[in-house]
């Protein structure tokens, strides 16, 4: 019997390139699945594409709206009775200008998509796992968190804060049965990348299907050990 059996996943951006590979990783691994995304009909293109018998259902969430959030965990607890598995996928990138001709909006957004997304659902989750016990969380922060690069200095620093915040949330939870570990992804092989970088060397890239990987890892019982890690994820590039 596959460990997941009987667990409860909470996917964010599930409906997005990596969201959905995890959806289908973790439906494949018998896990139950809550999709949470902003377009309902996106979420319910990747549930008729879940394996056959897998126990999904998708719930219409603004990550950026704390009500909307908490309202959403609330309602993922009263169908699915529990939260083992918090997977904050939802993210985005903007390039821009240097940074003192960025304006407050691309700023904000950055910020808001990456970190306050990822905020808002450990926030509304954490209560839960502390009380059933056990908990894995695993965040999608960025290479580029490492280190920030010029014309992306709001993304840059978004995907250090969520490192950050996986790092603070670790320590606050080391002494119980909860991980918070985040990964690293270098570049993603998505169709959107495809079309932005048409020569770059594709092969280099990480397919979604390896994060997914990666992440299952750090929620699986293998990874017991192992909070407050980043895990770089670069592919060959
Ligand atoms: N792609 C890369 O090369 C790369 C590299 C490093 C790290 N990452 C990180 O990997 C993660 C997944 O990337 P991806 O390529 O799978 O992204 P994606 O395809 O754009 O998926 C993100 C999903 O989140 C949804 N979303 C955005 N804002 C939301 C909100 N306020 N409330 C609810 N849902 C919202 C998006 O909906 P809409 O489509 O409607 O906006 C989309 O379905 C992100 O955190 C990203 O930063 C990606």
């Amino acid at each position: 019997m596959s460990e997941f059996q009987g667990q409860v996943a909470v996917v964010t951006g599930a409906a997005g390139n990596v969201g959905t590979a995890l959806c289908n990783k973790l439906a494949a691994a018998a896990a139950s699945i809550a999709l949470l995304d902003r377009d309902p009909d996106a979420m319910a293109r990747v549930l008729n594409g879940l394996p056959a018998g897998a126990n999904a259902a998708s719930f219409a969430v603004d990550l950026l709206d704390a009500d909307s959030v908490s309202g959403c965990i609330a309602d993922v607890q009263k169908r699915f009775g529990r939260i083992d598995i918090l997977a904050n996928v939802a993210g985005g990138f903007a390039m821009g200008p240097t940074l003192d001709e960025t304006d407050d909006a691309t700023w904000n957004l950055m910020l808001d998509l990456n970190a306050r997304s990822v905020f808002h659902t450990a926030r509304a989750v954490l209560p839960l796992m502390r009380a059933g016990g056990y908990g894995r969380i695993v965040n999608v922060a960025a290479r580029a968190a490492l280190k920030g690069q010029g014309h992306m200095g709001p993304y840059c620093a978004s995907k250090a804060a969520v490192m950050s915040l996986t790092e603070s949330m670790a320590a606050e939870t080391k002494h119980l049965d909860i991980n918070v570990n985040c990964i690293l992804p270098g570049t993603v092989d998505t169709p959107q990348n495809r079309a932005a970088m048409p020569d770059a060397d594709h092969d280099t890239w990480v397919p979604p299907e390896a994060l997914a990987d990666v992440m299952l890892f750090l929620a699986s019982n293998a990874a017991r050990c192992v909070s407050g890690a980043a895990v770089p994820v670069y592919g060959r590039s």
